[in-house]
């Protein structure tokens, strides 16, 4: 799969230019962040990757593609985007007809698309809520019932808006998994998130937006190495990475392993200076 992204502007009708030109290609199945302040343009930004906004200029790319010669139902058995308010997203009565949804639409057998309730819905933690009405649910739940609607219809790219926003820790980690079983079936995940332990435990790139531009684009430990930069558009690294920085240990730690290593090498290097 891949996305590219050229010289990409999207003004509102408001005025408002949320996105200033935006040039970068997301290759492959290596997950990526889009990380940056709010009203940074992430939303903005990634709702053109399968055509629910349409550049005010520029282009994307889909496998070579123009975004603009197809609608945003044809593009969706492709990229699917799990909204950032569910409310914006769900609409039927019932979890079960919210997931068989998509796929009847893009003519996805009635085998397959039973075979593949039971898995996600297990998956998402929903087994047992398949007849309830989605506004009954908790927020959690609601937020697992926009995942699972997408990915029941099997798109090569998955692109999750802030999953983690009011989340508890296990529902952080039912996200980690299901994050972890796309990636083993070969799928592209990318998701917007102001959680970045999350981002950092279950992505490899990240792209920092700050007001309608890229700030930074590049591997999760390069990225996170430039505090300075990625104040600019209030990101904080999570605490761990903060302490290895403070203690100027040279290497940009996400875990106590990878910090206790960096610790062990300085401390090393230090008794043979
Ligand atoms: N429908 C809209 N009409 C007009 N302006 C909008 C609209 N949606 C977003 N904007 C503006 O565009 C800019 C980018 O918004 P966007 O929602 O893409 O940011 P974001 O990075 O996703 O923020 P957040 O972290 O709060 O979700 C903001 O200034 C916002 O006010
Ligand atoms: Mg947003």
């Amino acid at each position: 799969m891949k996305i590219e992204l050229k010289e990409l502007r999207h003004v509102y009708p408001t005025g408002e230019e949320a996105l200033k030109g935006i040039s970068t290609v997301i290759e492959g199945t290596e997950p990526v962040a889009i990380i940056g302040q709010n009203g940074a343009g992430k939303t903005t930004l990634v709702k053109h990757f399968n055509g629910i906004l349409r550049p005010s200029s520029g282009d994307v790319l889909l496998n070579g593609e123009s975004i603009k010669t197809r609608s945003t139902a044809q593009w969706s058995k492709l990229v699917g985007y799990v909204f950032q308010n569910p409310d914006d997203q769900l609409f039927l009565d019932s979890v079960k007809r919210e997931m068989e949804f998509g796929p009847r639409q893009v003519g996805m057998p009635e085998d397959k698309i039973a075979q593949r309730l039971k898995v996600i819905s297990e998956l998402c933690g929903l087994q047992d809520k398949l007849d309830m009405h989605p506004f009954d649910l908790t927020s959690t739940e609601k937020k697992f019932c926009t995942v699972a609607s997408v990915v029941m219809m099997d798109p090569e790219v998955v692109i999750f808006d802030e999953p983690t926003c009011g989340q508890d820790v296990r529902g952080n980690e039912r996200l980690s998994k299901i994050v972890q079983s796309l990636k083993d079936a070969g799928k592209l995940c990318i998701t917007i998130s102001h959680d970045m332990k999350f981002v950092v435990n279950n992505f490899e790139r990240a792209i920092v937006l700050y007001k309608g531009k890229i700030l930074l684009d590049g591997k999760m430990k390069d990225v996170f190495a430039q505090p300075d930069e990625l104040s600019k558009t209030f990101v904080s690294p999570p605490p761990i990475t903060r302490v290895a920085i403070g203690a100027e240990l040279g290497e940009t730690a996400f875990t106590i392993p990878e910090f206790m290593k960096a610790f062990d090498a300085k401390r090393g290097a230090a008794k043979h200076e």
